[in-house]
């Protein structure tokens, strides 16, 4: 057995399998031990996991890095680090780039990009050509450069023939199809969710039922398509989970995710007109809220995924109803499930690193358990440091974040990905 390089030393190890406490050692970006009191060997990097839980990185299947075209609100580099600060040691990338990842030389680009990243970064490939809903992707040619997801994000595919095609070619490709439930006719006009709020502000809303239609739609096509797998992005109200619930219930292979600021913000936030709450799906009143905590609480929802939405301030900075949609997401994500969902840790770390890892595809590598011979992706969290976000120390090219002024408990420590630390003590060393 190589000598270690690295030592994460003393932490409370939470995975799938369970806990215990012991030391992990590293080499050859691979775990080489797992025990207490190992070995430290001379020249060999020691990270201070005493009082902290070391659990496999964390995985997130939505994530926009906004290159090509975008990079003043983000880059693959950038975004890449502040997923590392978050714990993340996997993000999927959004295709809604400009121009869209919908072939294989998009998505070869972002991969090269993607090479030194503080992260593995995967791709999304786009669902139709162009993101238009007009025509289906060469969604072969990007499953073949590893493409395991794929979405038209940003926009839900609006004609229920060409998704259903969709979700028929997955299936022999072996991909998993993942919506973006918006049905834009109900949704147009819509800056915000239609309900009191948006009335007594004068604020236009999309209605709930703009999600829910677009579920209910793409479970029934689940249904007749037979073996595919279709992922359900974002999901923000009750309706949506008790759809979610029920085509469970029946066996449908479906998968599901729910965003940080939908268990954590209502639509009340908007009152403030400030388009830093301005996202889409939009913040929803609190019962729709509570019934997201339910299904992330009752395993209906199976991942948390950050919809990191990079916008530039100029952008952001414009009246409710000019402003994009999207807040920031990564570097408090972890935080935010912590101090917000009274869950057990092993179960916030389902949601965010081994369920999500399965769903990605990324199994082999990312989301544990953490055993000899695995690949050494890892995040070391210290649950009891309190902190705020500091929006000018963020790692994101962009500060649209909501969560200024936040007390949060729970705090990633040190990242480590394919053996090598890209965290220490909180700064990212790559
Ligand atoms: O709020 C959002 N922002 N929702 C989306 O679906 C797209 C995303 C973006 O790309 O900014």
């Amino acid at each position: 057995m190589a000598e270690a390089t690295l030592v994460v030393r003393g932490g409370r190890l939470v995975d799938a399998a369970g806990e215990r406490v012991a030391d992990v050692t590293v080499s050859g970006g691979h775990v080489t031990a797992v025990g207490t009191d190992l070995p430290v060997p001379p020249g060999a990097l020691v990270l201070d996991a005493r009082s902290c839980v070391v659990a496999p990185g964390l995985v997130d299947l939505h994530t926009h890095l906004r290159q090509p075209g975008r990079e003043e609100a983000e880059t693959v580099e950038t975004g890449a680090r502040a997923a590392a600060l978050g714990g993340y040691t996997a993000v999927v990338a959004m295709p809604n780039t400009d121009p869209p990842l919908d072939c294989a030389g998009a998505v070869r680009e972002v991969l090269e990009l993607a090479r030194d990243a503080a992260c593995e970064v995967r791709v999304a490939g786009a669902i139709t050509r162009g993101r238009r809903g007009e025509s289906l992707a060469p969604m072969a040619e990007m499953a073949a450069l590893g493409v395991r997801l794929f979405t038209d994000d940003g926009d839900g595919v609006q004609d229920g023939a060409l998704m259903r095609r969709a979700l028929e070619y997955s299936s022999d490709l072996g991909v998993t199809v993942a919506q973006h439930c918006e049905d834009a006719a109900l949704a147009a006009g819509g800056h915000m969710h239609e309900g009191e709020w948006s009335s007594r502000l004068g604020i236009p809303g999309a209605p709930a039922a703009a999600e829910e239609v677009m579920v209910g739609r793409d479970l029934a096509l689940l249904a007749i398509t037979g073996r595919a797998r279709l992922h359900l992005q974002h999901l923000s109200t009750a309706g949506s989970v008790a759809a979610l619930r029920s085509a469970r219930a029946e066996g449908l292979a479906v998968t599901a995710e729910a965003a940080p600021h939908h268990f954590s913000l209502t639509d009340a936030a908007v009152a403030s007109y400030d388009p830093v709450f301005k996202v889409n799906p939009p913040l929803r009143p609190q019962a729709h809220v509570d019934a997201v905590v339910a299904g992330l609480g009752d395993g209906t929802l199976d991942a948390i995924a950050t919809d990191h939405a990079p916008h530039p301030p100029e952008e952001k900075e414009r009246p409710f109803d000019q402003a994009p949609p999207g807040m920031l997401g990564l570097e408090t994500a972890l935080a935010l499930a912590l101090t917000e969902l009274d869950l057990p840790l092993q179960r916030v770390l389902a949601l965010m690193s081994w369920q999500p890892a399965r769903i990605a595809g990324l199994e082999s590598t990312h989301g544990g358990p953490i055993v000899e011979s695995r690949p050494a992706n890892l995040c070391v969290i210290d649950p009891a440091a309190t902190w705020e976000v500091d929006p000018a120390r963020l790692a994101s090219r962009s500060r649209n974040t909501p969560f200024v002024g936040r007390k949060f408990t729970g705090r990633v420590r040190h990242t480590v990905l394919r053996g090598e630390p890209v965290v220490v003590d909180g700064e990212a060393v790559r």
